[in-house]
């Protein structure tokens, strides 16, 4: 039976639109199967916002995002808005609708391709088979906390502040959320925090350990977080799940990007608390950004992207056998050797952003023949 999802778009800045768009064959390939139908909308967030609207974050989007059952978006800002005032560029639109819809649940899957394994700049039998899932907080910390700001203190100096800053609740929700996902998984959960330097994250250890006591099945560590950007280069599978604060896990699933071979192949899902009826706000997009420098040329890499939808229907619609296809057909792309720029390795096929799109709507008729 077909069933009726709203699902917002917001392609955004620099290689956005291009790589949603390949996503919308996946959606129109769907919609064709029947097994499931889209109510889209598309809306305006980051520099695209700002020419439109004159802000990065438009009344209207918001409006749209609440009334989604999940939004997919691509990537905001880009050298155009950079000179703005800091109020109102771009990042201030992707953290605006973050904070806003409540997604304080950051999830970040870093998994090596069979196919990419040699695209990593480490070696083969560090990164084959990694399978790792970082859970960064995504509504708190030093991102959002106040005081904030920079003074003038006299004498021509200033002083900048920021602050670190997280409740009881906050870090509960988000533990659980780490635990949950490590129950499906391998059952373990390493908390990254700096436990030797910060008050907040001492408390943030020690709730943590408190979490850990309702999981007896969980077998819950903690690192700091220096420690744990070493760990990662040096023996990234010592990881199952790992959960961290906003600021270090924005650092940390940078580098366990790159470990996969390219910032192109990561997805995100963010995700908020389920309300009483169990409708949870959630918006999925790919790790990287907009890409400035290769805009508009039709050769970035949208597999980010489609990952993203495939998380979508995954953790917003239960979609599961849907999101396998679309995982599937990744897989059996990237085994025919079948490449985007950034991912290229010796003996494989360059081809551009749309062709990419195609070739796995072909693995998808394949699968479904
Ligand atoms: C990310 C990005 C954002 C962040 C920026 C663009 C605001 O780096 O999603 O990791 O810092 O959260
Ligand atoms: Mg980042």
């Amino acid at each position: 039976m077909p069933v009726n999802k709203k699902l917002l778009l917001l392609p955004g800045d620099g290689i956005g639109p291009e790589i949603v768009n390949e996503v919308r064959k996946i959606i129109s390939w769907m919609d064709k199967r029947r097994s499931v139908t889209f109510d889209i909308t598309e809306g305006l967030i980051g520099g695209a916002a700002i020419d439109a609207t004159g802000g990065p974050l438009p009344d209207k989007t918001l409006e749209a995002a609440h009334a989604s059952d999940a939004v997919l978006m691509g990537a905001a800002g880009g050298p155009k808005w950079e000179t703005l005032p800091f109020e109102v560029q771009p990042e201030r639109g992707l953290l605006g609708i973050r904070k806003e819809l409540g997604l304080f649940a950051n999830l970040r899957p870093a998994i090596v391709f069979d196919a990419l394994a040699d695209a990593s700049t480490l070696k083969l039998d560090v990164v084959k088979g990694l399978d790792i899932m970082i859970v960064r907080e995504l509504t708190g910390g030093i991102y959002f906390g106040e005081p904030r700001g920079v003074e003038d203190i006299g004498d021509g100096n200033r002083r900048g502040f920021n602050t670190l800053t997280y409740t009881t609740p906050e870090i509960q929700r988000i533990g659980r959320v780490a635990m949950d996902l490590a129950a499906k998984r391998d059952k373990r959960v390493c908390s990254i925090d700096k436990a030797n330097v910060l008050e907040t994250t001492v408390m943030w250890r020690e709730e943590m350990t408190k979490i850990g006591k309702d999981y007896p099945d969980i077998d819950l560590s903690h690192m700091y977080v220096d420690n744990a950007a070493m760990q990662l280069v040096r023996n990234p599978k010592q990881f199952d799940v790992i959960v961290t604060t906003n600021m270090f896990g924005d650092i940390l699933s940078d580098c366990a990007a790159m470990l996969t071979g390219s910032l192109g192949m990561l997805p995100s899902a963010s995700l908020g608390a389920p309300d009483e009826n169990g409708r949870q706000a959630a918006l999925y997009e790919p790790v990287h950004g907009t890409a400035p420098d290769i805009a508009g040329q039709g050769i970035a890499n949208p597999l980010a992207q489609i990952l993203s939808y495939s998380m979508l229907l995954r953790y917003s619609f239960d979609m599961f056998e849907d999101a396998d296809f679309i995982d599937q057909a990744v897989q059996n792309v990237l085994g025919q050797g079948l490449r985007t720029g950034d991912i290229m390795g010796e003996g494989s096929a360059k081809i551009s952003t749309s062709e990419m799109g195609d070739a796995i709507i072909n693995e998808l008729d394949k699968q479904a023949a």
